[in-house]
């Protein structure tokens, strides 16, 4: 088993290193180039990233690759080849931008491809393999770490395409979940090389929404020592596009405003409840405090719960107290 994983890391990477090829010489490769300059990228940054290009028609990696039976198989189980019903097999990626992910240890293993055009879906994600779990990997990671000796925070985006303009732009500290909202095994890995993750998500409904589930997720991985903020992008931008309009500097402004957890926690649920008011000071208590249970023992843990009596005007007393019965009923619905 351990020898044909190996194999599979060997070939996606040969796979890798092919679409790179076609890129620069394949005869539609134009297209693509084109493509990449109209989203700005350099050919430095997209040599980088290892992005490359798998040009239209069915079977193209099928016949550059799949020369026996057993290779055959191996790109079917990495999810590069579709077996049809009839047996017949065809290429996954077609006519698509291709952004290989790579692992911690930076092995390819799969990717993402994205149409030249308004087509639909607009990226194509490799299915769950055997080298492949989707909810694990972040794009990004491994390039963030290979150009930073020591990460301080990371930027956690929704797109390839915001991971590499970040970094054109000089900002190699961003990495991106893979079309799966991010989770908390997400949010301890990435907590595994920087003390700060900054969440900066598109500015748009989807956006939104995104950073509610993060926030649900930070809770239970926010030890002492640990720092979470969360950056709102003006309607209908993403860090793509601010880079690309702004710069660097644009972005790196925008990032200075981000808003600690605590603001965006008690923020999030004033939306919800007037806190002017004794009845929405209770209906916040009532909201907070399940969501601050899922805080680990600490510090920052106790400090939200201050937080949270200031802006009530409860006592800390009676927040420990009202912690504790919702803690038991939390128990009891267990
Ligand atoms: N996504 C996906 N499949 C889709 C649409 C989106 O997997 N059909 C994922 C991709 O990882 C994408 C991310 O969700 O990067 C965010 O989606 P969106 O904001 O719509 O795309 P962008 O990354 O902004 O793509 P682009 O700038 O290339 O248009
Ligand atoms: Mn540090
Ligand atoms: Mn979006
Ligand atoms: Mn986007
Ligand atoms: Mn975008």
């Amino acid at each position: 088993k351990q020898e044909r994983r190996k194999t599979i890391y060997d070939l996606m990477e040969q796979v890798s290193a092919h679409y790179q090829k076609q890129l620069r010489s394949d005869p539609q490769s134009q297209r693509a180039i084109d493509y990449l300059k109209r989203r700005g990228l350099s050919g430095r940054i997209a040599r980088d990233f290892n992005i490359g290009f798998a040009p239209p028609g069915w079977d193209n990696l099928l016949k550059a690759f799949g020369d026996t039976d057993e290779r055959k198989q191996q790109l079917i189980d990495a999810g590069m080849l579709i077996e049809k019903e009839d047996g017949k097999l065809y290429d996954r990626f077609r006519d698509r931008i291709m952004f290989p992910i790579r692992d911690n240890r930076g092995r390819v293993i799969a990717f993402g491809g994205r149409v030249l055009g308004d087509d639909k879906p607009k990226y194509l994600n490799s299915p769950e393999t055997d080298i492949f779990q989707k909810g694990k990997e972040l794009y990004g990671l491994y390039q963030a770490r290979q150009n930073n000796r020591h990460l301080e925070q990371l930027l956690v985006v929704e797109g390839y395409m915001d991971v590499v303009a970040l970094a054109q732009y000089g900002i190699m500290t961003g990495i991106a979940t893979l079309g799966t909202a991010s989770n908390t095994e997400h949010l301890r890995t990435a907590f595994r090389y920087a003390s700060e993750l900054i969440f900066c998500f598109d500015g748009d409904a989807a956006g939104r929404k995104a950073a509610e589930r993060a926030l649900e997720n930070a809770l239970p991985v926010m030890e002492d020592g640990r720092r979470i903020r969360f950056l709102f992008l003006p309607e209908g931008d993403d860090p793509d596009s601010v880079v690309n309009r702004d710069g660097a500097a644009g972005f790196q402004k925008l990032l200075a405003g981000a808003s600690p957890l605590e603001r965006y926690f008690f923020e999030s649920l004033y939306e919800q409840t007037d806190p002017n008011t004794l009845e929405g000071k209770a209906r916040l208590s009532k909201l907070a405090l399940p969501r601050l249970q899922l805080l680990p023992e600490g510090v920052f843990r106790q400090l939200m719960l201050d937080s949270l009596a200031e802006r009530t005007g409860l006592s800390r007393q009676s927040v420990d107290q009202l912690l504790n019965e919702s803690q038991a009923i939390a128990q009891q619905e267990e």
